[in-house]
């Protein structure tokens, strides 16, 4: 496991074009074909944070589970899903957000998360943060403290890290 993150960054290709014209698309695909990069990928994420820090994790649909679940089994922390619309059965709590390339809606089940309890946002990719700032403020409305967010990789041209900073969200990133 000595890959420079250099080297795992280079494991992520960019896609003109997608979804729509003008967005270059930086696809994690094929950085989870590489068994050793990930592996490096979650260890070194796992590396920055204390496991004394979070009671539970939150992964984002549908990129944000592979890293949410791999965190999850590194620091022997719970997680919860926030799903995109209409996929849990239980009784839900939802949000509206924009997205770099359209809108969406996230939604968590009722009662997965206990009030004062902490929580680590987790994704794969930071852009604009609209993501983010939406998981935060669903699990906000629980009652939940969240003041970290960990992604693989950051566009800092998109200014998600500091949309999130402003709302008092500390980025976590291996990647830039
Ligand atoms: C991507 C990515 C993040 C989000 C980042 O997910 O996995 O969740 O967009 O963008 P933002 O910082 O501008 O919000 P997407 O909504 O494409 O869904 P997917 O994981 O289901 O492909
Ligand atoms: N790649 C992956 N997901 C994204 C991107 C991107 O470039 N922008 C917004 N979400």
């Amino acid at each position: 496991l000595t890959a420079r993150n250099a080297d795992l960054k280079a494991l992520i290709r960019t896609i003109p074009d997608y979804p729509i014209p003008g967005i270059q698309f930086r696809d994690v695909s094929t950085l989870l074909l590489d068994g050793a990069g990930f592996r490096a990928t979650i260890d070194r994420l796992a590396a920055m944070i204390e496991a004394e820090e979070v009671d539970l994790i939150a992964g984002i649909e549908a990129r944000g589970f592979i890293v949410a679940a791999a965190l999850s089994y590194a620091l022997g922390k719970g997680k919860v899903m926030l799903r995109k619309k209409s996929k849990l059965p239980g009784a839900t709590v939802g949000i509206d957000y924009a997205l770099e390339y359209g809108t969406d809606r996230i939604e968590m089940h009722l009662g997965a998360v206990k009030a004062g309890q902490r929580v680590l946002l987790v994704d794969d990719l930071l852009a604009t943060g609209g993501t983010a700032l939406a998981g935060a403020a669903l699990l906000r409305g629980q009652g939940a403290i969240v003041d970290k967010a960990m992604f693989i990789v950051d566009l800092p041209d998109l200014g998600g890290a500091q949309r999130l900073t402003e709302a008092g969200i500390e980025p976590i990133t291996l990647l830039v």
